[in-house]
């Protein structure tokens, strides 16, 4: 077998084909399931597309460039579970398009901030993370509570992500504008209907203003639905996915 090996490595041509087949057999069996496979993500119970507020939240913290500190995901190390929680699922980002994983800690990961601080704490920490977290070194966003959330294009917005995917339905695109001022409305008319067309989503006034929907009723929304879909005092994993 050795004698037979040192022909191989004796001879460069032939040692590069052997490498080249090796490797195509070991890519073959790697990458071949995933065209009979259906998915690869697991479906998880609570899993829902952002209601039309969070997910232009979502916008404004893409456009304010959030990711370039914070990253939301979870790593499944100890550390990182006793710190934040559950490391996170791939469900939990399926209807993330563009995803927001990221790699750049300079603040600690949101993938489950959901509920770590009232809204409050969220809006105070926005105008001003120093009045909150004296050796904070965030930028302050105090802009956000004093501008005005523009939703006039947000059925386009749900009808793009459909495009990607997102399971919006005709409904619920031909509502997102009333949607939107429901969902910072505990006393809207469509309370019912926002909350069955989107299973527990959190219905308050965020910002602490019930005179308008500001950018800071958006992104303390995004903010406090993060990591929160998925109940994990029941979540069981899937067979095929432990
Ligand atoms: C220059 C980097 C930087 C940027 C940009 C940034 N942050 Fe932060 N963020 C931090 C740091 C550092 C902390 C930790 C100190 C603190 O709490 O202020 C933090 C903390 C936070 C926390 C508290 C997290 C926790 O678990 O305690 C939230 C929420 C947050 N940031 C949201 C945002 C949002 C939303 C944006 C965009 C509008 C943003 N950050 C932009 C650096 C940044």
């Amino acid at each position: 077998m050795l004698d037979r090996h040192k022909f191989l490595e004796k001879n460069g041509l032939i040692l590069t084909v052997a490498i080249l087949a090796t490797v195509a057999v070991g890519g073959a069996v790697e990458i071949a399931p995933l065209f009979y496979l259906e998915s690869t993500i697991e479906k998880v119970e609570g899993v829902r597309p952002y209601s039309p507020l969070e997910l232009r939240g979502r916008d404004i913290y893409i456009r304010e460039g959030c990711y370039t500190c914070h990253s939301q995901q979870v790593r499944p190390l100890r550390d990182e579970v006793e710190r934040y929680g559950h490391y996170s699922l791939a469900a939990e980002s399926m209807y993330d398009h563009p995803f927001q994983w990221g790699s750049k800690r300079t603040g600690p990961d949101l993938a489950r901030v959901g509920g770590k601080y009232s809204d409050a704490w969220q809006r105070q920490h926005l105008i001003d993370p120093r009045s909150v977290v004296p050796e904070s070194v965030m930028p302050p966003y105090a802009r956000l509570d004093k501008t005005p959330l523009d939703f006039e294009d947000v059925e386009g917005r749900l009808t793009a992500l459909r495009l990607e995917g997102v399971p919006y339905t005709d409904e619920m695109i031909e509502n997102a504008k009333a949607d939107v001022e429901a969902q910072v409305d505990p006393f809207s008319p469509n309370y019912d209907a926002f909350l069955a067309r989107y299973p527990k989503a959190q219905v308050r006034d965020f910002d602490g203003n019930p005179k308008s929907v500001s950018e800071m009723d958006a992104m303390i929304a995004y903010l406090q639905v993060l990591g929160t879909m998925v109940d994990f005092s029941t979540y069981e994993p899937e067979e095929n996915f432990r």
